[in-house]
C-alpha cells in the first residue's frame, strides 16, 4: 500500500444544479462528492433555473454556495438571449463567461453570430477596462492600451476566459471570434479528432485558446453505448474509438481534465427522452490514477491538468494547507451505491479502479476522513467574491 500526498484537485467543470434542480444535486451534496473524490475546488456552470445571467441571480447563487459548500466553488456567468449584457457588472466575480453554442441540457443557447460578436466584444471591453483600472491603481504592470497588448492585459487582469461548448462547425466560429477580439477562449469537453486537431493548429498559430477533456470521453466510446443506454448519453455524445485515440494522441495540448459532472436521477434517465449528462466529480481521480497504473498517464500529467493549469487559466487563488492523501495501490470496483452525488450512480459502475482517497485536508482542517465528510456546510469558499 502506497499512500501519496497530492494537492487538492480542481474540477473546472461541474453542474451542481442549484437553484432549480436540487432533486438532482445541491451545493452540499455536489461538493461532498467532490471531497470524497479528492477535489477541493469546483467551477460551477450557469445552466440552472434561473440561469446565472444577472447580478441578482449571481448573488443568489453565491449565497446558496456560501452557506452549503464544503469545498471551494467558483461560479460561471452564462450568456443568455434575454439578459444579454446584464451580467457585466459582476463579470469579475465569475470564473468565466460560459457560452453554449451547441445543443445541450437546459435552455441556454446562443446561435446567432451577431450575438456571439456582442458577447466576445463586451467581455473584452470589460476585461480591458479592468486591466486598465488596475494599472492606474498601480497594481499591475499593464500600462498600455494598444491593440497588441490588450490580450496580455486581459490575461493579467483577474478576468477568466470565455468558455464555450462548441462542437463541430461551431468550433472554428468561436476560435475565430476569440482570435479577432483577443479574448482567451477555453473549449470545454473536446471529443472529436477534427476538433482536437483544429485546436492544435490554432495553438500552433498562437491563438489564445485552451481546452479540456472529460474522463468519460477518454475512457468510454460509442462502442459502450449499447451497454450503457441512457447512462452513456451526454453532450457531446460519446465519440468513435478513433476520436478517443485522437484525444490521447494530442494529450500534450489538452490543458485540463474536467468532469462535466452533470447529475440527473436514474428515474429521469429512464424517461423516453432522458436528459443528457453523467455524474463524474468523485470518479475523476481514481479513473486518472488507473490510467497511471496502466502506464497511459503520469502523476505529473494529472497534477498539470487538474491543479496547475486550471489555476492558471482561471486565475484561481492557491488553497494553503490543502492536500489529499490517496492510496494509489488500493484497487476496488466503482458502484452506484458508493457514490455520494445525489444522483446516486456512475457510468463507470463495474469498472475496477486504483486509488482510494483516504483523507482530504482543506485549509488545515480534515474535511473528509475516507469515510465521512467532516467539513461543515459553508466551510467551502465562494471564489472571487471580494473583488
Ligand atoms: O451532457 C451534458 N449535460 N452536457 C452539457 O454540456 C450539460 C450537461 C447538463 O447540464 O446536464
Ligand atoms: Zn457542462
Amino acid at each position: 500500500m502506497a499512500t501519496v500526498r497530492l494537492p487538492g484537485l480542481i474540477d473546472a467543470h461541474v453542474h451542481l444544479r442549484e437553484p432549480g434542480y436540487t432533486h438532482k444535486e445541491d451545493f452540499y451534496t455536489g461538493t461532498a462528492a467532490a471531497l470524497a473524490g479528492g477535489v477541493t475546488a469546483v467551477l460551477d456552470m450557469p445552466n440552472t433555473v434561473p440561469p446565472t445571467d444577472t447580478p441578482a441571480r449571481f448573488a443568489e447563487k453565491a449565497a446558496l454556495a456560501a452557506s452549503k459548500a464544503v469545498c471551494d466553488v467558483g461560479l460561471f456567468v452564462g450568456a443568455t438571449t434575454d439578459q444579454l449584457d446584464a451580467y457585466l457588472p459582476i463579470a469579475q466575480r465569475a470564473c468565466g463567461l460560459k457560452i453554449y453554442v451547441s445543443e445541450t441540457f437546459g435552455s441556454l443557447r446562443i446561435e446567432d453570430l451577431g450575438l456571439l460578436h456582442r458577447f466576445f466584444r463586451s467581455w473584452r471591453e470589460r476585461a480591458a477596462g479592468d486591466a486598465l483600472s488596475l494599472s492606474k491603481g498601480g497594481k499591475s504592470q499593464v500600462a498600455d492600451t494598444d491593440e497588441r497588448t490588450t490580450q496580455f492585459a486581459i490575461r493579467n487582469s483577474q478576468f477568466g476566459p470565455v468558455a464555450v461548448h462548441a462542437e463541430e462547425l461551431m468550433l472554428p466560429v468561436c476560435l475565430n471570434l476569440s482570435h479577432l477580439y483577443g479574448v482567451p477562449l477555453h473549449i470545454v469537453h473536446v471529443t472529436r479528432r477534427s476538433e482536437i486537431e483544429l485546436i492544435r493548429r490554432a495553438k500552433e498559430q498562437g491563438y489564445p485558446v485552451t481546452c479540456e477533456v472529460t474522463p468519460h470521453h477518454l475512457f468510454l466510446s460509442s462502442d459502450d453505448l449499447s451497454r450503457l443506454g441512457a447512462r452513456g448519453d451526454m453532450r457531446p455524445r460519446l465519440a468513435a474509438p478513433d476520436d478517443v485515440a485522437a484525444l490521447w494522441e494530442n494529450l500534450p495540448i489538452v490543458d485540463i481534465f474536467a468532469t462535466d459532472h452533470a447529475p440527473h436521477t436514474l428515474t429521469e434517465k429512464a424517461l423516453p427522452t432522458p436528459p443528457p449528462g453523467v455524474p463524474g466529480v468523485e470518479t475523476l481521480l481514481p479513473l486518472l490514477l488507473t490510467a497511471v497504473h496502466d502506464g497511459r498517464l503520469t502523476l505529473d500529467d494529472i497534477l498539470l491538468r487538474c491543479v496547475e493549469n486550471p489555476r492558471r487559466i482561471y486565475g484561481l487563488p492557491p488553497q494553503p494547507d490543502t492536500f489529499v492523501e490517496v492510496d494509489v495501490d488500493a484497487r476496488y470496483e466503482l458502484t452506484d451505491a458508493s457514490q455520494r452525488t445525489k444522483a446516486g450512480w456512475t457510468p463507470f459502475a463495474g469498472h475496477s479502479v486504483f486509488g482510494k482517497v483516504e483523507k482530504v485536508t482543506l485549509r488545515g482542517q480534515v474535511a473528509y476522513d475516507g469515510h465521512r465528510i467532516l467539513a461543515e456546510p459553508g466551510s467551502g469558499k465562494v471564489l472571487f467574491q471580494s473583488v
